[in-house]
């Protein structure tokens, strides 16, 4: 397929460069962007009588046609066409004739593109969205099913205090939450319409672009030509926002590949959702986990890949901008593809409460109940935790845990210990009794299900 820029040259295209130069291989998944931000525009140059109405329909009409026709399998997407512009604005061409040459009429292929890309950015940031609620949907039936089982809560990895599984899971919502923030927020950045900007400096021709942008459904136009050809911070922090939910999907990875080792046995992994060895036959392994845990790095790298592209290109549109699309697309691809993988694992995960009560029972998870027992009953907290710190120690030398001392080894170190230490150190009542907002008890629990329910609630509408 021709190039649209052959007029001054009079040798053909290397073989090479035409290959190395070419985008069509990654830029033809922006086709129905490209079609319909091509509609809009040549439905404005009709409105505005920069072509004539008849010929702005024909346009409007040709190109419904044509992405009729590769929707429907019809027209197949030339790999030989230089990228998805050339190829859709050449296909308009040879079924309109003259007319179809007039739709690039105060365009360039540098708004163009920076108008398809948003588009499909805008299009894959809800499709995201959409996955990370489904993923919030599962932690918050997970969550409540979980509200009143308990587990050692593991700060440097080391047994502190008891917490529920339900309220370890709410952690990870409130990291989604965040997600789903900062994905409307980039979106909300990059819904500016760029087209307008022409090759740089804008054009002569009295456009509208307020009605390109109402058409196409953006808040607003950009406010500098050469910016808005030449920016590509939504694709950075599109990258950013994305590398965040991997950090958070491979968190949550790293503690279910650690819940599922022999050595905790936390969780069971569905057998639909992991895998065997070719050679231990005993093995069950959680690949899912491992896997994204793994991709996460493809996320970071196209941040990187983009950061570095972007950095010291001067003003406006510089070829190297044409590699933001492999880098984002696949940043959009991992996340899309781990999301909902990653949440049928956590949904048919099963929970072994007593492996978790077992590990609770030790390590003296209690210690800061105790501790603040003493409180309660008058002794600064600094002095309660000596005591319970020298009581600790008695118990690591005898082979004791704090609820298996008798009163009398209790009142041999404070005589404000009562019968009623007891209740105070069963790790139902340390759970239960942290009632404070966002806290580990049933009813904050309960309290934070219900408020991520809320907010996804009200990110849909
Ligand atoms: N394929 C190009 C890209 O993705 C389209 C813009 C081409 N513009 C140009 N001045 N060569 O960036």
């Amino acid at each position: 397929m021709a190039q649209l820029w052959k007029g001054r040259f009079k040798k053909e295209l290397a073989k090479e460069t035409n290959d190395f130069n070419a985008s069509i291989h990654f830029d033809s998944r922006m086709y129905k962007e490209d079609i319909t931000g091509s509609m809009a525009h040549a439905t404005m140059l009709g409105a505005c009588g920069i072509i004539e109405k008849s010929e702005s329909e024909k346009i409007v009409q040709g190109l419904s046609e044509i992405l009729a026709d590769i929707e429907s399998g019809k027209l197949a997407i030339d790999p030989g066409a230089e990228d998805i512009h050339t190829f859709v604005e050449s296909e308009l061409t040879a079924r309109l004739g003259q007319t179809g040459k007039r739709l690039h009429t105060a365009r360039s292929r540098n708004d163009q593109v920076a108008l398809d890309i948003r588009m499909t950015l805008k299009k894959e940031i809800d499709a995201i969205a959409a996955d990370i609620k489904d993923l919030l949907a599962v932690l918050c039936k997970k969550a409540e099913e979980n509200k009143g089982v308990i587990l050692p809560g593991y700060p440097h990895l080391q047994r502190a205090q008891p917490i529920a599984f339900g309220h370890h899971l709410m952690a990870y919502a409130a990291m989604l939450c965040r997600d789903l923030d900062r994905l409307a927020d980039v979106k909300k950045r990059m819904n500016v319409l760029p087209l307008g900007s022409g090759a740089l400096a804008g054009t002569t021709y009295p456009i509208n672009r307020q009605m390109v942008a109402a058409q196409l459904g953006f808040d607003d136009v950009s406010a500098n030509s050469l910016d808005g050809v030449s920016d590509r911070d939504f694709c950075i922090e599109l990258a950013a926002a994305l590398s965040l939910v991997m950090v958070h999907l491979s968190r949550f990875s790293e503690e279910i590949i650690m819940w599922c080792s022999w050595e905790f046995k936390y969780v069971d992994l569905d057998d639909a959702y992991s895998t065997g060895s070719s050679i231990m036959p005993q093995k069950k392994n959680p690949d899912v986990a491992e896997l994204v845990r793994g991709k996460t790095g493809r996320v970071y790298g196209a941040l990187v890949t983009l950061l570095t592209m972007m950095k010291s290109l001067p003003l406006a549109y510089n070829k190297d901008m044409q590699e933001d699309k492999e880098a984002i697309f696949d940043a959009i691809d991992t996340v899309e593809l781990c999301l909902p993988v990653f949440a049928a694992m956590v949904d048919t995960l099963t929970v072994r409460p007593k492996n978790m009560a077992k590990a609770a029972a030790g390590g003296f998870i209690n210690a800061t109940d105790c501790a603040d027992y003493l409180t309660k009953k008058g002794l600064p907290f600094r002095e309660a935790y000596m005591i319970v710190g020298r009581l600790v120690n008695m118990c690591i030398k005898s082979g004791d845990t704090l609820d298996t001392l008798t009163l009398k080894d209790f009142r041999a170190i404070s005589s404000l210990f009562d019968e009623d230490v007891y209740d105070a150190l069963a790790l139902k009542t340390c759970v239960n009794e942290r009632k404070v907002y966002g806290g580990p008890a049933k009813e904050s629990v309960q309290k934070q299900i219900e408020l991520i329910r809320q907010f996804v609630g009200e990110h849909t509408k």
